[in-house]
């Protein structure tokens, strides 16, 4: 099964209004090339509406950092998926680790919202683990398993097999460390065969896996060379048109 590779910049909290349309503007330009390759960006969502209407008719999709778990209410400060969806958002990113170590989100919490997501037709890209500590002590496979069996709960395979996990070991987001290819490739081979044993092999071999953790345009190619690896979630790097575009044509390349 031949899976395309997916390339999504999380800008974080970044980007103003005008920088958002400078960024997108150039690399709609860099990447309009590009082929056998999907492309995405998750702007801040202050941008997603002005993102989404500045990629209007380009291949690029474009979704969100994070999402209540309700349709409305009275969550002072929260983002519903039905006001994504209002404004063009493809997908939504799940369970990052800035999000669950910083602002307290649980597996569960991130399971209810997955559930959600899929509910309004959003991808959920959900992210997984571990910390340097968890790896040490030879924690990474247990903690990943559980943080994906709690963000999977209650997803039949069929919704399954359209959504997108992203691999981003904590110890290597922002730090210009970077999981070797053998390292990614082995954590990204035990997700796959956790995805068969918790649906099947099908959905198992459909559903994409990025890996994130400063991915650039130099280390790009070698980590979309392995069996297992579908992608990747780039932070730092998707700030700017032309390191972005480099890793999506590295990654083309690749494949
Ligand atoms: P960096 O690419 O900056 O390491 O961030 C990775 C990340 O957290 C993407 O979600």
């Amino acid at each position: 099964m031949s899976r395309i590779p997916l390339i999504a910049g999380n800008w974080k909290m970044h980007k103003t209004l005008s920088a958002t349309r400078t960024l997108l503007a150039e690399l709609n330009q860099a990447v309009s090339d590009v082929e056998g390759v999907e492309v995405a960006v998750a702007p801040p969502f202050t941008a997603l509406a002005v993102a989404a209407e500045a990629l209007r008719g380009s291949a690029i999709r474009v979704g969100a950092q994070n999402m209540h778990e309700s349709e409305e209410g009275a969550f002072t400060g929260e983002i519903s998926p039905v006001m994504l969806t209002d404004i063009g958002t493809n997908f939504v990113i799940l369970g990052h680790s800035e999000r669950r170590a910083l602002f307290g989100e649980d597996d569960e919490l991130v399971g209810r919202k997955v559930n959600t997501a899929l509910a309004h037709d959003l991808v959920p890209y959900l992210c997984c683990g571990e910390t340097q500590q968890e790896r040490e002590a030879n924690e990474t496979m247990s903690v990943v398993s559980r943080q994906l069996r709690a963000g999977l709960a209650g997803v039949p395979a069929d919704q399954a097999a359209g959504m997108v996990l992203a691999y981003e070991p904590v110890w290597a987001i922002g730090t210009g460390l970077t999981a070797t290819p053998a390292q990614a490739q082995e954590v990204h081979a035990s997700i796959r065969a956790l995805l068969a044993d918790r649906f099947d092999d099908a959905t198992a071999q459909a559903i994409r896996i990025q890996y994130g953790g400063s991915v650039k345009p130099g280390n790009a190619a070698e980590l979309m060379a392995q069996p297992d690896i579908d992608g990747a979630l780039v932070g730092g790097a998707s700030l700017d048109a032309a390191s972005f575009a480099g890793i999506v044509r590295a990654s083309g390349a690749a494949r």
